[in-house]
């Protein structure tokens, strides 16, 4: 139970002190349902602050009245191509994405999505490496609705200006909680995971929540630890017992370490496919080959720290211009 609902991963059927924000998206997107013409959203605000959850919830309610609903997080998805695979994988439409170039993949989309009603949400909209695929998507059909989302309000300033204007995007920004928020947030939470905890157990937590920048999931994070503690000895939960943990670091930013290793870990491991040395630009074709997913700019830059935190050797060879052997360390 405890693990269940109090995973920052959870979506609860109702969201306190977001129920305006659910209502006010609904009804921007809402004209989707009729086959109209939906508005565009660009949604900001802190961490941890429900604009995933919000939005998720949207896509929740607007599948049940026939809008095909694709969520996607750019951090996973960064690229043009991976992006439009995804969005077509969402569709279940079969689509080998492997082997295809982007006009392909741009006029599959182009002709599956004229078919539908369909709402994207595009969440951490920032670290979309080829924003030029916001040009393709807001001229694919007029029965696409499209939410961005970004921790940064001026995210949209680094696309392209025709695909930010042809979107004619609603900001909305969303506000961090107060304290007294943050209370009801984590207390509906505790009772979901039936967390036997003292009143002041949540204030407490919620306190600490409210100081990191009012993020829920640092409240979740504690309350998890904490109440994993008081399970074991089968002790209610105690403002004692919370003030005991600490979160540390920001929770998904501790979980994001985990995946920027996977990602590390999969050049290693395309290297040693590659019997441990490869030039930069044929490790790069075979790490993609293989199903790796970031774009050149990103590997390169991985790169660039694996050879820092040597991992990888790098060696320069003379010849037709200027050519890097990478070699693994032993
Ligand atoms: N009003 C709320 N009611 C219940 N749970 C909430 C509420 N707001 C946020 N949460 C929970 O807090 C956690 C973090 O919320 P969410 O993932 O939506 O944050 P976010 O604003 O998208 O943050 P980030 O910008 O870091 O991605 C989730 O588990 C979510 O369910
Ligand atoms: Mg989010």
């Amino acid at each position: 139970m405890l693990e269940e609902y109090l995973d920052p991963d959870y979506l609860p059927e109702v969201l306190p002190h977001r129920e305006g924000e659910v209502s006010a998206v609904f009804e921007m997107v809402s004209p989707l349902v009729r086959g109209g013409r939906p508005s565009n959203l660009f949604i900001h605000g802190g961490p941890g602050i429900g604009k995933t959850a919000v939005a998720k919830l949207v896509l929740r309610e607007i599948q049940t009245e026939g809008v095909v609903p694709v969520y996607i997080n750019c951090w996973y998805h960064r690229t043009e191509v991976a992006l439009l695979s995804e969005i077509l994988r969402q569709m279940a439409v079969p689509f080998p994405r492997k082997g295809r170039g982007v006009d392909e993949l741009i006029a599959e989309f182009v002709e599956r999505v004229r078919q539908e009603k369909l709402l994207v949400v595009l969440d951490e909209v920032d670290l979309l490496e080829t924003p030029e695929v916001l040009y393709e998507l807001s001229r694919a059909s007029a029965t696409l609705g499209v939410i961005l989302i970004s921790n940064d309000p001026f995210a949209t300033r680094k696309f392209d200006s025709r695909a930010v204007s042809s979107l004619a995007l609603t900001p909305l920004e969303f506000k961090s909680y107060t304290v007294e928020e943050l209370v009801d947030i984590l207390q509906e939470r505790v009772n979901l995971a039936r967390l036997d905890a003292q009143e002041l157990a949540i204030k407490v937590a919620a306190r600490f929540a409210f100081k990191n920048r009012s993020d829920v999931r640092y409240g979740l994070s504690l309350l998890l630890k904490a109440g994993r503690a008081a399970e074991r000895t089968g002790d209610v939960l105690t403002a004692e017992t919370v003030k005991h943990f600490d979160v540390g670091q920001s929770p998904k930013q501790e979980a994001r370490q985990h995946e920027i290793e996977a990602d590390h870990q999969k050049i290693l491991d395309t290297l040693k496919g590659l019997k441990g040395e490869a030039f930069s630009n044929d490790l790069f074709t075979s790490y993609l080959r293989g199903g790796g997913q970031i774009a050149e700019r990103t590997f390169r830059k991985y790169v660039r720290q694996l050879i820092d935190w040597k991992f990888i050797t790098e060696e320069e060879v003379a010849g037709r211009g200027r050519r890097r052997k990478l070699r693994l360390s032993s």
